[in-house]
């Protein structure tokens, strides 16, 4: 069971980030140390990185770079540290993300993404990545009721559309790294869903 390394994916409004607490409680039952961390971000720099990407208008391309050297760093100073002591490590977000928002809905070549990833990860892959999916227009809505959006969630919903379909395609390439959530459901079936997937690896 240790030295998992789990990541959490999905449109923005997909509701992630509601069930991180719950999942680290998961692990920690079961003893292990739990490193909850995200991207962009999860280190001194990459919060600073994070920043500009999160509120900057800047290339597709150069988001791509900004995005890649956040995660450099965040792979040397806490991913591969935590993993290399046993520990567990839940990433909000990682490089499925950067195929899905900079390649799917903003158009940057995936083999340029794959390059940076052969070249930053090595062969560093999650072991497991929930994808939490909703309808766009289920995504959309909470995304509305809920706080000031960032530069991301200010976006259209045929952008929305172009993030689903690419996270959903990088899902049935990988079968065996992603469980795939259906979040347009009440939150206890997601939270079991999500405990399921948990238990298994
Ligand atoms: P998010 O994870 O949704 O955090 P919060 O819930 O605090 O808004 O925000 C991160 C944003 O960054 C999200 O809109 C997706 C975007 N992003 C990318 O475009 N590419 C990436 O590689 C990563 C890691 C995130």
């Amino acid at each position: 069971m240790n030295a998992k390394f789990i990541t959490l994916e999905g449109m923005d409004g997909a509701g992630k980030s509601t069930h991180i607490s719950s999942i680290i409680e998961l692990l920690s039952a079961r003893g292990v140390e739990v490193v909850s961390t995200r991207e962009p971000g999860g280190t001194e720099l990459g919060e600073r990185l994070r920043e500009l990407l999160l509120h900057e208008a800047m290339h597709p391309e150069t988001e791509t770079l900004l995005m890649f050297a956040a995660r450099r760093e965040h792979i040397a100073q806490v991913i591969k540290p935590a993993l290399a002591r046993g520990a567990c490590v839940l990433s909000d977000r990682f490089t499925d993300a950067t195929y899905a928002y900079q390649c799917g809905a903003k158009g940057v070549d995936a083999s340029k993404i794959e390059l940076l990833e052969h070249w930053v990860q090595d062969s560093l892959q999650p072991d497991m990545t929930l994808l939490f999916d909703v309808p766009v227009e289920v995504s959309m809505q909470r995304l509305s009721a809920a706080r000031t959006p960032d530069k991301f969630e200010r976006e259209s919903a045929d952008f929305f559309t172009r993030i689903r379909n690419a996270y959903l395609q990088r899902a049935q390439q990988n079968p065996a790294r992603f469980r795939v959530i259906d979040s347009n459901q009440p939150l206890a079936e997601v939270a079991k869903s999500v405990a399921e997937a948990i238990a298994s690896l």
